[in-house]
């Protein structure tokens, strides 16, 4: 794997072959705590969040200090100098002088990829607007990977905001580099966008079918829920008119085979009466968020164990 000085902007920055040694670290990672703890001494990572965060941004936080390593940064673009008037380049040309490593959200599609193309210090994607967020895909793969073994053999439905939420599109790519099978049901208006349906039949030989309910998903290995990304739809009626439209409760999936998955946060498409049984990966999808994410920066960082 040689990932080091690389940024990840997309998730086609990343190979099968990438992930699959990503895996194999995050595991002797997770087995090996005290070695972990000395192969960043001295970095920095820096984390620039211009969009809201609990998971990405601490388990990224959480992942460098298991490491060894220190973080700066800030979790609200309103107390920077962007409130002045400030452009990303020139708070990319200023941070890159105090740390080694970034990760970055922003509402912008593409805003990581432009910070990469003018960063000296390599750039993490942790999401950008409705377009991808690569890591939470590094999540995903490798909790499936975990829970379940080979990923090949799983068939995904996609479920929820399809055409605003960057995890469910990061992760279609994901999916189809190991073949899985991926179903995909939304509202209609917020169907999975035309350019990456046509990236799956493409890349993927059509590997993938839409659904017409969330009943027709009940017996797929896991359903990937997904929230409405409210933030992103002008206009806030067609939010309104498609907000319950997507409600998985226990009842629906006592008896049947799926397993849960959700990036979070959830609002009300994911009933709480889910969460403590054999159904729920959502927990665990957060537990191993740090391997992963500690695999990914050592990897960048050109450290081993
Ligand atoms: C997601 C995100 O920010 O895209 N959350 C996450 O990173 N775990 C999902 C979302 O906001 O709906």
């Amino acid at each position: 794997m040689n990932l080091k000085g690389r940024s990840i902007s997309s998730i086609e920055d990343l190979s099968k072959e990438d992930f699959e040694n990503l895996f194999l670290f995050a595991d002797k990672l997770s087995d090996n705590p005290k070695d972990a703890l000395e192969l960043c001494k001295g970095k920095i990572l820096g984390v620039l969040f211009f969009e809201p965060s609990t998971r990405t941004r601490l388990s990224f936080e959480s992942a460098m200090l298991r490491l060894g390593g220190k973080t700066i940064g800030f979790s609200d673009g309103e107390n920077t100098s962007t409130k002045k008037g400030e452009i990303i380049s020139d708070t990319i040309k200023t941070i890159e002088n105090y740390c080694d490593i970034v990760v970055m959200r922003h509402w912008i599609e593409g805003a990581a990829k432009m910070a990469s193309e003018l960063s000296s210090v390599p750039i993490i994607n942790g999401g950008d607007g409705k377009h991808e967020h690569p890591t939470q895909t590094l999540v995903d793969l490798y909790t499936m990977h975990r829970e379940f073994g080979d990923i090949s053999k799983l068939e995904v439905c996609l479920v929820g905001d399809l055409k605003y939420g960057r995890t469910a599109h990061s992760l279609a790519h994901g999916l189809s580099l190991f073949g899985s099978k991926i179903k995909l049901f939304s509202p209609k208006e917020l169907s999975f966008p035309d350019e990456l349906k046509g990236m799956l039949k493409n890349r993927f030989n059509g590997n993938f079918e839409e659904k017409a309910s969330l009943d027709e998903c009940l017996d797929t290995d896991i359903i990937y829920m997904t929230r409405l990304q409210k933030e992103r739809f002008a206009n806030l009626y067609e939010y309104e008119k498609v907000k319950n439209v997507v409600v998985l409760n226990y009842d629906k999936i006592k008896n049947r085979k799926a397993k849960i998955m959700h990036p979070l946060p959830r609002v009300n498409e994911l009933d709480y009466d889910i969460d403590d049984s054999e159904k729920a990966l959502y927990f665990k999808q957060m537990k191993y968020s740090v391997p992963i994410r500690m695999a990914l920066i050592a990897s960048m960082l050109g450290v081993d164990l």
